[in-house]
């Protein structure tokens, strides 16, 4: 009765107990001088008595079966620990718990590790144990694609790996770069483009999130695609005027660059191809050259046609000698009235002088007249005059008379009457 209640109290699984021990993970890639967790647990029958733990790695040279134990990494007695790894390990030391954390990893850590456990009676090795590779930066990028040897076309199945010389810790998170502009969705070592296009074609890096001192070299993504965007350019040292040279540039995005163009012209439905080169140049245009132009730009991969443009040169000689007679007109039609002006301005000018000289001498002559009028108006007067006249020479008064006293007197005289 006492048995079967202690029976019962124990875990089913310590009854069933094997000998066995488990890893966590069986694989892994970390940092040099960053710090590593083999997490591992072990068991037994629970009849036997635990007494010796210990974590070994073979030596490069040595079977890595288990078989052959090398190095001790860890040892329940602290004096057979392996001088390398004295300072460097934590051990659990818990019942059935054989976790160990290894610091400062460095590339000589790269190997297998298996642990090993002994109880009073039996010894147990974990199969498989832990391999350890150690990422030694910088990163770089490796382009993998369908084509084993072949260049990368638009459409392929890419993969871009970032990866040191030696392995990649895949559980860290990852920043990809394309043209030193980040790719926010690519998070992983992995990049892949199920179909390439020539959008795709670029510089691209990778490293860590939030380390750019991990950033790996660019590593060009040379997809090779036809032709694209082929277009037309007119270059011209004024306007696309009769006489001016005109240079039609055929531009396009194309991967190998294009090999041959081809220029052709359209004019009454027909179409004519006009040249070979990069550009096609009219030296000096007239209205012959007017009409519709395109070209293709070829490579190896492929071909393609730009948009149709349209020439229409103008013919600025004729119009010029219009603006030029127009011009002309209008001088001369400013320059006739201009003079017409200033000849009646002149002719106002000597009439009114005639007549400013003029006027004193008619009024004179009018008072003149008058006066001459006036005078015979009386005859009387006439005779008084004469009186007067008579009167003058006789005065023997002493004072002398002047003229002018003369015809004062006169007037007095005239008056008089
Ligand atoms: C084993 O020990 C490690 C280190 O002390 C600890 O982190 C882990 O949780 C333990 N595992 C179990 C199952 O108790
Ligand atoms: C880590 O190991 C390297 C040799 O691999 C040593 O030079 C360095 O001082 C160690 N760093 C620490 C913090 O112990
Ligand atoms: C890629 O990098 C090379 C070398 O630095 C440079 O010459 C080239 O222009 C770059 N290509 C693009 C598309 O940025
Ligand atoms: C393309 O140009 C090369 C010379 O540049 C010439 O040998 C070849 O025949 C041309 N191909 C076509 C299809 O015109």
């Amino acid at each position: 009765m006492f048995f079967i209640s202690i029976l019962l109290q124990l875990p089913l699984s310590a009854v069933l107990a094997l000998w066995s021990v488990s890893y966590k993970p069986h694989a892994m890639c970390v940092f040099e001088r960053s710090s590593v967790d083999f997490t591992c647990s072990f068991d037994y029958p629970y009849r036997y008595t635990f007494k010796t733990a210990k974590w070994f790695k073979p030596r490069n040279y040595q079977k890595q079966d288990r078989s052959q134990e090398g190095i001790f990494v860890y040892h329940s007695n602290p004096a057979d620990t392996d001088q390398l790894y004295k300072d460097r390990t934590a051990y659990a030391n818990q019942d059935k718990n054989c976790s160990l954390r290894l610091h400062n990893v460095s590339k000589s850590d790269i190997g297998k590790y298996f642990f090993r456990f002994e109880t009073n009676l039996e010894k147990f090795t974990g199969l498989g144990g832990i391999n350890l590779d150690v990422a030694v930066l910088p990163f770089r990028v490796t382009v993998t694609s369908q084509n084993v040897n072949g260049h990368i076309h638009e459409g392929d199945s890419v993969k871009l790996r970032c990866s040191t010389e030696t392995c990649t810790p895949q559980q860290e998170l990852f920043a990809w770069y394309k043209n030193q502009l980040l790719l926010p969705q690519a998070t992983e070592h992995v990049l892949q483009i199920s179909s390439v296009s020539h959008n795709d074609f670029g510089n691209y890096s990778c490293g860590l999130k939030n380390s750019r001192p991990t950033l790996a070299d660019e590593i060009l993504l040379d997809v090779r695609y036809s032709p694209k965007n082929v277009e037309i350019t007119i270059l011209t040292s004024g306007k696309i005027e009769q006489g001016n040279s005109l240079t039609l540039i055929c531009k396009s995005n194309a991967n190998p660059a294009v090999t041959n163009y081809t220029w052709f012209k359209i004019r009454d439905a027909h179409i004519s191809s006009i040249g070979f080169d990069c550009e096609f140049s009219i030296k000096a245009a007239s209205q012959k050259d007017d009409g519709q132009y395109f070209c293709t730009a070829k490579n190896d991969m492929g071909s393609q046609n730009s948009t149709i443009i349209t020439l229409n040169v103008k013919v600025p000689t004729s119009n010029g000698h219009i603006l030029l007679t127009a011009t002309a007109v209008f001088f001369f039609v400013i320059a006739v009235l201009l003079v017409l002006f200033l000849i009646i301005r002149r002719k106002q000018r000597t009439q009114k002088k005639l007549h400013t000289e003029q006027a004193p001498a008619v009024t004179v002559t009018e008072d003149i007249y008058e006066n001459l009028r006036q005078s015979p108006k009386s005859e009387k007067s006439h005779t008084n005059l004469i009186y007067a006249d008579l009167m003058l020479p006789s005065s023997n008064s002493e004072r002398p008379l002047s003229n002018t006293r003369d015809v004062v007197i006169y007037s007095l005289l005239s008056y008089k009457e």
